[in-house]
């Protein structure tokens, strides 16, 4: 999957930076689920196809505009998920700026992006570690730290569910973080690299239907956690209220949302009612009656 020729992503010419993927691209992107959802047909944000595909990407400058003032040559640089979306919350107009959605992905050679659109990759990663904190990485860290009133704090619990990208991400913050860490995952061998990764308790939610109760005991005095990353769609929502896993007594939950999921409509649920095919990104309060959304 290359593309043949560099083309413009922005009508600004004058700050437009061209980038050199590394030569070997699959090596420097990096896969989510929202890829392979695009390709099954049930993505349901902007899409433009023939697309080139996959968001995460690094690689390096090797030539910029005469307007570009934040990279020059040979900067190692890594995608940005939402060109448009530089601060804030998403709306309508940047959701609409998707890298591997709207824009051509990381699986090219060559591409083109607005200097705004790229961030500097952190100098101790290697390309194929960088690509993967465009999307997953930020998630996680989005989820236990975008509500700035209700960030992670050292000694709160954290729950994660399976062994995903964002949830791997949001096991290591935590623990370096000095939270506890609850992580469910389907298999043993998945629970010992957890452990390996530093997580406190691990709950095969395979083996243990009620996993949110035995979570919920876990907790010192059994009220429950402070942090939900909640990636597993309705069937893992309902087990959450069900078993009051969240801490409400404190008032400080942050329930991270990421489903995207092929929506099932005999099984109606918080994510399926609250937009037309998922939920994609919410950080909110568990204990508000009603969480309030923010698809992107
Ligand atoms: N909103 C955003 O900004 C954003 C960004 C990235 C991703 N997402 C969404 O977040 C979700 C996870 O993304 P990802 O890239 O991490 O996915 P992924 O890498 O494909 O994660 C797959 C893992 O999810 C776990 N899983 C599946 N069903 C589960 C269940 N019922 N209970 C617990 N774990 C379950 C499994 O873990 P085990 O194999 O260990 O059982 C599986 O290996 C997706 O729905 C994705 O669309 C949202």
């Amino acid at each position: 999957m290359f593309l043949s020729s560099v083309r413009s992503l922005k009508p600004n010419h004058n700050s437009q930076l061209s980038t050199h993927l590394t030569p070997h691209p699959v090596q420097a992107a990096s896969l989510n689920y929202r890829d392979l959802a695009i390709v099954k047909g049930f993505y349901p944000f902007a899409l433009r196809t023939p697309i080139v595909p996959t968001s995460d990407g690094a690689g390096v400058v090797e030539a910029v505009g005469s307007g570009v003032t934040r990279f020059q040559k040979g900067d190692k640089v890594l995608t940005l998920f939402n060109q448009g979306h530089l601060a804030g919350s998403l709306d309508y107009t940047t959701v609409q700026t998707g890298v591997g959605g709207v824009i051509d992905g990381a699986l090219q050679q060559y591409g083109a992006f607005n200097e705004q659109g790229l961030v500097a990759m952190p100098s101790n990663l290697d390309f194929l570690q960088g690509s993967t904190l465009v999307c997953a990485g930020l998630t996680a860290w989005n989820g236990l730290y975008g509500l700035e009133s209700r960030s992670l704090k050292p000694g709160d619990w954290v729950l994660t569910q399976g062994t995903g990208g964002v949830s791997m991400f949001a096991v290591q913050f935590a623990k370096a973080a000095g939270a506890k860490v609850i992580a469910t995952t389907s298999s043993a061998a998945k629970g010992e690299k957890l452990k390996s990764l530093g997580a406190d308790h691990v709950i095969n939610y395979k083996e243990v239907e009620n996993w949110g109760e035995e979570a919920k005991k876990l907790t010192p005095g059994g009220r429950g956690v402070q942090h939900i990353l909640e990636v597993g769609g309705p069937n893992t929502m309902v087990r959450i209220y069900v078993s009051r896993l969240a801490n409400r007594s404190k008032d400080d939950v942050s329930l991270t949302i990421s489903h995207l999921r092929r929506p099932n409509p005999s099984k109606p649920s918080l994510s399926t009612a609250s937009s037309p095919l998922s939920v994609s990104s919410v950080a909110s309060r568990a204990s508000s009656s009603l969480l309030s959304w923010t698809a992107w």
